[in-house]
């Protein structure tokens, strides 16, 4: 394709991607597709002749588009909002247009350079010390197997420089609560911890972590002979955005010497917000902390920043240095490679960046605050109308609901969750997940969408009534 067919059907795209939008509320929210009828309708070997872009723009439109879930939607209130605000998706544009990666700081120096003033900026907005030093990952996930990897480490004065884990005389144990993201336990299972050595920490009725709890297995812990390692906190947990207590997480972990994550991959962008700051109440005692700018902010995914305080210690744990990477500008520079997993890093501090200028801290406040106003009218809702109910307290903008009918308890109650979560889902009014609370099904619903306004939430209220209540 020659930069002047790029012109033409870029033009094409974007126009397309604005018509998406514009008119995006007119679309099903969840995909109304069998299981294999998309992969039916594409052919099953590649082509060997080239095809016009034309005809593929034709199957993007006619083939894919039919077989999603639209995550803009104003009528999405499913698992977490994923918003991919346009200013970002011209920064992610650019970002691919540009072709450059940053396998060195000479490789791309603006790439390293502008993730380094990025990461900073949000430093700032969140309110964070200047202690904490910042770096773009894919995910939460990936940052939490870097947090998990950099703990071992420093517990084992650098095992992986000698004999590895196997050579260590303790187990190591990792603590998390109960109602932590599953990509807590991956990352410390990948990270060779063992799932016997995984602690999954018990919660109150708030779903928050129970420090009294975790210092008891820590002591059970030591009294068994292991070596208490990691404890991984969540600020916003998935099922029910409940705040792990770090003041008390911190004071443990000061006292056992424990490394100390934060997983605030949902909550940190509440964290632009002062009145929201007591969440993160103790946060300046964690050793990493991860937040998703790739959630509820609006940076396109993926877009997951992840901060330390020792930034010594996680280039040591993460390091190469093969000939054909180094430079003469290595002793001035960061080399972003040795601050996460991959050696290949694309310019996503481009995304971020369009979308913290285009927007202001102003605007995008603006907008959480929004968000947060819906979800406390969404619960005053709730919480006054007969056989619904809240299962856990609205700090920020997911809830937990139930539909309890007079009589239906138990399994049978789970069944008319299940049921008329799936029959509001396919009418294609609203898409909400379905999710385990306490062992018992409940309704999740995560306002939050960039394009959500209070009528969607009034429209959404209505048809939970409407699919339960029939
Ligand atoms: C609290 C929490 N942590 C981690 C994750 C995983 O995020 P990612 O997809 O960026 O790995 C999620 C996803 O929703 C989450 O809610």
């Amino acid at each position: 394709m020659t930069p002047d067919e790029f012109r033409r059907y870029g033009h094409q795209l974007i126009d397309w991607i604005a018509d998406y939008r514009a008119d995006i509320e007119g679309w099903p929210v969840m995909a109304a597709v069998e299981p294999g009828a998309i992969r039916a309708r594409l052919p099953p070997s590649p082509p060997e002749r080239p095809e016009p872009v034309a005809a593929v723009l034709d199957d993007l439109d006619g083939i894919l588009l039919p077989g999603l879930t639209h995550w803009q939607s104003p009528r999405f209130f499913g698992f977490f909002p994923a918003n991919a605000a346009l200013a970002s998706v011209l920064g992610d544009i650019a970002a691919s247009g540009l072709g450059v990666l940053g396998l060195s700081w000479q490789a791309s120096p603006a790439l390293t350079e502008l993730e380094e003033v990025v990461s900073d900026w949000m430093r700032q907005l969140l309110g964070l010390s200047a202690a904490w030093r910042g770096v773009i990952q894919d995910t939460a996930s990936a940052s939490t197997l870097v947090a998990l990897l950099c703990a071992r480490e420093r517990a084992t004065d650098f095992s992986q420089e000698n004999g590895g884990l196997a050579a260590c005389s303790r187990r190591l144990a990792v603590y998390a609560s109960g109602q932590s993201h599953s990509s807590v336990e991956k990352a410390a299972l990948l990270a060779g911890f063992g799932r016997a050595n995984v602690r999954s920490i018990p919660t109150g009725a708030d779903f928050a972590m129970r420090p009294e709890a975790l210092a008891e297995a820590i002591e059970a812990d030591l009294r068994a002979g292991l070596q208490p390692c990691a404890i991984v906190a969540t600020t916003g947990t998935t099922a029910a955005t409940a705040v792990d207590p770090l003041e008390p997480l911190g004071e443990l972990a000061r006292r056992h010497r424990l490394w100390l994550h934060v997983d605030a991959a949902m909550a940190g962008s509440a964290m632009l917000l002062e009145e929201c700051r007591w969440m993160w109440r103790g946060i300046e005692a964690a050793d990493s902390l991860v937040l998703n700018p790739h959630k509820w902010l609006g940076t396109v995914f993926d877009c997951s920043l992840y901060y330390v305080r020792d930034a010594e210690l996680l280039t040591r744990v993460m390091s190469t240095h093969p000939s054909y990477l180094r430079s003469t500008a290595d002793a001035q520079v960061r080399n972003l490679r040795d601050w996460g997993l991959p050696l290949g890093r694309r310019f996503r501090a481009l995304k971020l960046w369009f979308l913290l200028r285009e927007q202001g801290a102003e605007g995008l406040r603006a907008r959480l605050r929004r968000d947060l106003e819906n979800a406390r009218w969404l619960a005053g809702e709730v919480a006054s109308a007969p056989h619904w109910r809240l299962l856990a307290p609205v700090v920020l903008q997911t809830l937990c609901v139930r539909h309890e009918p007079p009589g239906l308890e138990g399994e049978a109650l789970d069944r008319h969750t299940l049921a008329w979560v799936e029959r509001l889902n396919r009418s294609g009014a609203a898409y909400l997940t379905a999710a385990q609370l306490a062992g018992r099904w409940m309704a999740r619903v995560s306002i939050g969408a960039e394009t959500t306004e209070r009528r969607h939430v009034e429209a959404l209220w209505q048809g939970m009534r409407a699919a339960a209540e029939c």
